[in-house]
């Protein structure tokens, strides 16, 4: 499938662009457990980095990057579309967020994994530092982190 598309990692840039960009977030990680349209969103939309995979025209995956202090960054919102999910779209957004994350002087990435994309992280070179929050009292998340030397 991705051998007949242009594959580009960026940041959104239409109206359109964006609304597939927030939808794609709310269909994969908000959707499934009832959460209304909207709750995809959180207050630091503006001041934070934002990638989207494209595999020509279509959006694959998209994932947000902030900067918690000046040195911390952590990554946020990265969901793969189903029908794109094992052909390196995640790992492509994890290394744009993560060449940001050093443009920007941080030390080190962390992130609060879903227990299924633990195994994601991992083979990226982040480790399980502790347990972290029950999202929607269902999914167990893990603090992981990964420095950079
Ligand atoms: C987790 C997710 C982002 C991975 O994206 P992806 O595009 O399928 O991952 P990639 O194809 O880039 O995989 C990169 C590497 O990680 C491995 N990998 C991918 N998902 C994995 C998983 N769940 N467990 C273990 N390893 C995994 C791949 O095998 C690949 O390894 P390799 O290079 O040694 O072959 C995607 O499955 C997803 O969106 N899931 C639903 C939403 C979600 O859980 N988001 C994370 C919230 S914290």
């Amino acid at each position: 499938m991705t051998d007949s598309c242009d594959l580009v990692v960026r940041t959104p840039e239409t109206q359109d662009e964006w609304s597939r960009y927030y939808g794609l977030r709310w269909q994969i990680l908000r959707k499934p457990w009832n959460q209304p349209e909207g709750s995809e969103k959180d207050a630091r939309e503006h001041d934070t980095w934002h990638r989207a995979v494209f595999c020509g025209d279509r959006m694959a995956g998209v994932a947000r990057m902030q900067m918690n202090t000046v040195d911390e960054a952590q990554i946020r919102y990265m969901a793969v579309a189903e029908e794109f999910r094992g052909m390196g779209f995640g790992r492509m957004l994890v290394q744009s967020l993560e060449e940001v994350a050093r443009e920007q002087g941080a030390e080190r990435v962390m992130l609060d994994a879903r227990s299924d994309a633990v195994g994601f992280y991992v083979v990226l070179g982040y480790r399980v530092v502790s347990d972290s929050y029950l999202l929607f009292d269902k999914i167990q998340h893990y603090l992981m982190q990964k420095e950079f030397y």
